[in-house]
C-alpha cells in the first residue's frame, strides 16, 4: 500500500497542467467519460451520481477543497471515517482521473492548474454538448401545455408556471437555447395527456416532456400502440386528426415537484382540524365527479357525510362554485386551487395544511433512446430540488410548492388504495 501510495503521489506530482492530458491525445469529452466511468464504478454509489449527493451521509465532493491535493490523495488511499480505503483497489491512473474529476466538479468548471483565459480551459468548463441527442443542436425543445393551468401558460414572451420554468433552467444550465412547442391538450374521450406525451414525443416534436407524473402504468403501458396527436401552435394544415403515430419507450428524470390534494373552505370561517377526509363532516362538501379528489371524498368520507356530498361535473369552474356559496369544502388538487387564486386576486378560498396522503411525483419526460440526456438533466434537478431554486421557482409562479417524496413512482391504485390509504 505504501509502494502504491508513492506511486500515485509521483503521478499526481506531473500534473502540472494534466499531465494525461499532454500523454493523451483524448478529447475533453472522451477524457470526462473516462473519469465519470471509475467515479461511477468505484465512489458514486456513496457520493452520488456526477457528484451530486446531499452531504449528509458522505461528503459532498463538489465542495473538496481544489488545492489540497494531498488531503485527497491521503484520504482516498487510506480511508476515512465510514469511507473505505481505496490504495490496494485504484491504479495510479485512476488517482488521477478522479482527482480531475473532482476538481472540476464532473466536468462542470474549470481545474485548478486551467487557466480560464486559454481556449482549451473554456472548451473544458462547457458542459459537453448533448447536441447529438437533441432535435436541434443548441436547442432544447420543450413541449408545453398552453392550457396547463398553474403549471403552464404561454406569454406574448416565453411562458410561466412551474413546467415552463423548468424547462427554462435546464436548457440556461445546459447551456442550450430553449423552444417550446405549445400544444392544446384536448379533453377528448380517446385520448389522454399521457398518451399525448408519448404521442409528441414519438413524433419528435420536443426532447422533453414536463409535467409528467410518475405513476406506474404511465411509465410502460403505451408503446407498441398508436395514438393521434395534440394540436400544437405549428401543426401543419394538412395534418389530420386521424394522423397516428407509433409510440416508444420513454425514460423520465428524478421528480422534481409534488402533485397532491388538500381541503379547501370557501371561507376562514369554515377551517376545522383536518387529519383524514371524514372530518370534514358537518361541512357542506362538493365533489367533482370522476376525478381522483372526487372518489376519494365518496370513499373516505364517513357515511352520514357521503349521503350529503353535492356532487358536480368536472370542470374549471368547480371552485368558482364554492366561490358563489354552493357548498363550503372540498379536497382538490393543490394545482386547481393555486389556478383558482390565480385567475380570482379577490378569492375568500382557503387551503388546509392537511394533504391526503396519494400524491404524484412531476418529472422530465424524453424518448428512451435519449435517455444519456438524465446526465444532463437529474443532476440540475436534484441540485434545484436541494438548494430551493424549485421552490422559489414555484413561490414565482404563484404555486404551492410540494417537493417531491418516495416512492418516486405511485404505484396502480387499487380500489383497496382508494379505500384504505387515507
Ligand atoms: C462506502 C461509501 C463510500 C465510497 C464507496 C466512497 N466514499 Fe468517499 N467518503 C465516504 C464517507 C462516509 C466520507 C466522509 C468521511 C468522514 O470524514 O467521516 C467520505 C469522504 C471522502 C472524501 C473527503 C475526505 C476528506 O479529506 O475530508 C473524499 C475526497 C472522498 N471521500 C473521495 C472518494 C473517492 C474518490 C471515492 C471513489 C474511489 C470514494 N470516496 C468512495 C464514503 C464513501
Amino acid at each position: 500500500m505504501i509502494v502504491k501510495l508513492a506511486l500515485s503521489l509521483c503521478t499526481l506530482a506531473l500534473l502540472g497542467a494534466p499531465a494525461f492530458a499532454q500523454q493523451d491525445p483524448l478529447s475533453p469529452e472522451d477524457l470526462l467519460k473516462k473519469e465519470r466511468g471509475v467515479f461511477e464504478m468505484f465512489c458514486a454509489h456513496c457520493h452520488g451520481k456526477n457528484m451530486v449527493n446531499p452531504g449528509t451521509s458522505s461528503f459532498d465532493l463538489r465542495k473538496f477543497p481544489k488545492d489540497q491535493k494531498d488531503r485527497f490523495v491521503a484520504s482516498v488511499t487510506n480511508g476515512r471515517g465510514d469511507m473505505p480505503a481505496w490504495g490496494d483497489v485504484l491504479l495510479p491512473e485512476e488517482f488521477d482521473l478522479l482527482w480531475h474529476y473532482v476538481t472540476t466538479r464532473a466536468g462542470k468548471e474549470p481545474g485548478p492548474f486551467e487557466s480560464s483565459h486559454t481556449q482549451d480551459a473554456a472548451a473544458a468548463k462547457d458542459v459537453p454538448d448533448p447536441s447529438a441527442l437533441l432535435i436541434a443542436p443548441g436547442t432544447l425543445t420543450a413541449c408545453l401545455a398552453k392550457n396547463g393551468g398553474v403549471m403552464s401558460s404561454r406569454r406574448s414572451k416565453g411562458g410561466a408556471g412551474l413546467d415552463y420554468e423548468v424547462a427554462a433552467a435546464l436548457a440556461d444550465r445546459m447551456d442550450l437555447t430553449l423552444a417550446v412547442e405549445w400544444f392544446e391538450s384536448e379533453p377528448e374521450e380517446e385520448s389522454s395527456p399521457v398518451r399525448e406525451a408519448y404521442a409528441m414525443l414519438a413524433y419528435g416534436l420536443c426532447d422533453i416532456m414536463p409535467g409528467f407524473a410518475l405513476y406506474e402504468t404511465s411509465l410502460s403501458a403505451f408503446y407498441k400502440t398508436r395514438a393521434a396527436l395534440p394540436r400544437w401552435d405549428n401543426k401543419p394544415d394538412s395534418m389530420g386528426m386521424e394522423f397516428q403515430v407509433d409510440l416508444e419507450p420513454i425514460s423520465v428524470s428524478d421528480p422534481y415537484a409534488r402533485m397532491e390534494m388538500g381541503v379547501v373552505y370557501r371561507t376562514a370561517e369554515f377551517e376545522r382540524e383536518i387529519t383524514q377526509i371524514a372530518d370534514m363532516q358537518g361541512l357542506r362538501i362538493g365533489a367533482e365527479q370522476g376525478t381522483l379528489a372526487g372518489i376519494l371524498t365518496l370513499r373516505q368520507g364517513t357515511n352520514k357525510m357521503t349521503a350529503q356530498v353535492q356532487t358536480f361535473n368536472p370542470g374549471a369552474d368547480f371552485l368558482w362554485r364554492m366561490e358563489q356559496g354552493e357548498f363550503d369544502a372540498a379536497l382538490v388538487t393543490i394545482g386547481a386551487y393555486d389556478f383558482h387564486k390565480k385567475q380570482n386576486p379577490i378569492s375568500t378560498l382557503v387551503l388546509d395544511e392537511y394533504r391526503h396522503p396519494i400524491g404524484f411525483n412531476l418529472s422530465v419526460a424524453m424518448l428512451k433512446r435519449n435517455r444519456d440526456l438524465l446526465d444532463w438533466i437529474d443532476p440540475v434537478i436534484n441540485e434545484m430540488v436541494g438548494d430551493g431554486t424549485m421552490a422559489a421557482l414555484a413561490v414565482k409562479s404563484k404555486q404551492t410548492y410540494s417537493p417531491p417524496r418516495q416512492p418516486w413512482v405511485q404505484k396502480y391504485l387499487t380500489i383497496q388504495d382508494i379505500i384504505m390509504r387515507r
